[in-house]
């Protein structure tokens, strides 16, 4: 399969980004490669980017297609979490930007083998890395049912959260529930008709909180956040495209905190803290896509774009 990714706020991300030749640039979320061809276009002749990927079929797929960038282009299996190390052993110390394109590529959503997808039936995976972790199979048929509930109401924002819970369990006390297709039935029978949104899938929610879970989704986004922040020279630049409140969410405290000095408690008459901030925040509000954008490309509707600069 053609392996394809619209880059999300092209434009936007490399104003923030600002790659420059001579610049080395970490694009946290390599996918189908549309960002990293930008930020290699920005950066040439002589700039470098180190891509990172959970998933080897991107790896693979987009290496292929960046091939004409040949050693500039330096593709990466692992999590951004642990890009600090990764990096470290390559013998990089210090980055000029990153670039984190959150979530899951189309590609991932239109392979149904990958179990993503509530569209299609295929094996209840939904891991990004297939190689490591379990599996959201190994969530839905071990977790506890007040674990279910959790997962399914906080990431993915499900009010009926705790009926899909109870189906799951009274479901998989018969026979493990273990294809997309019959969690899709189970939820689908959990959710009262009368509930469905008009123009959302009954079963978008729960799958959205479970790819969240098996991929340690938010954990990462901290973590990694962290690791790109204290990689960066001084007036080098952080950007992160998010596609739901919970990320945007982690990603505006994240770098609200990092931008902040003294962080004594407020009846302190003098700071006693030293703390000086690491970054300036360069958009106030997110970024948000154009309209041109999202009548094009419906993945970016939901799209938030905010940015940093290493002072
Ligand atoms: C939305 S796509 C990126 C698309 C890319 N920006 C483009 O223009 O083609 C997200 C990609 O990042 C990967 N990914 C998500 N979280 C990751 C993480 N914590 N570490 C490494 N890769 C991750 C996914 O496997 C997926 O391939």
């Amino acid at each position: 399969m053609e392996f394809r990714h619209a880059p999300v706020m092209p434009e936007e991300a490399l104003h923030f980004l600002n790659p420059r030749s001579g610049g080395a640039y970490v694009d946290g979320t390599l996918g189908g490669g549309g960002h990293s061809r930008l930020i290699l276009e920005a950066s040439s002749p002589d700039g470098i980017l180190y891509a990172f990927d959970r998933d080897q079929d991107a790896l693979t797929a987009a290496g292929e297609r960046l091939a004409e960038f040949g050693d500039r282009f330096r593709p990466i299996h692992g999590n951004f979490a642990a890009m600090a190390d990764c990096l470290l052993a390559a013998g990089v110390t210090g980055i000029d930007g990153f670039l984190l394109d959150l979530g899951v590529s189309s590609h991932q959503l239109d392979t149904a083998d990958r179990g993503f997808s509530f569209q299609t039936d295929a094996p209840l995976d939904m891991r990004m890395d297939t190689g490591s972790g379990p599996t959201a199979a190994d969530l839905v048929n071990e977790l506890p049912e007040a674990e279910l509930v959790r997962i399914i109401r906080e990431y993915g924002e499900e009010r009926w959260a705790q009926r899909v819970a109870r189906f799951i369990v009274l479901a998989r006390t018969e026979t493990p529930v273990m294809t997309t297709g019959r969690l899709v039935d189970i939820i689908k029978g959990a959710i009262p008709r009368g509930a469905w949104e008009e123009r959302l899938h009954p079963a978008t929610r729960t799958f959205q909180g479970l790819r969240i879970a098996v991929n340690d989704e938010l954990g990462s986004l901290e973590r990694g956040l962290a690791a790109g922040i204290g990689l960066l020279h001084p007036g080098g630049r952080g950007v992160v495209i998010s596609f739901h409140s919970l990320e945007d969410r982690i990603v505006k405290l994240s770098f609200r905190e990092q931008a902040r000095g003294c962080i004594c408690p407020r009846e302190l008459p003098l700071c006693g803290c030293g703390h000086v901030p690491e970054v300036t925040i360069l958009t106030r509000r997110a970024a948000r896509p154009g309209e041109a954008e999202t009548a094009t490309n419906p993945r970016a509707r939901s799209a938030r774009l905010r940015a940093v600069e290493k002072r």
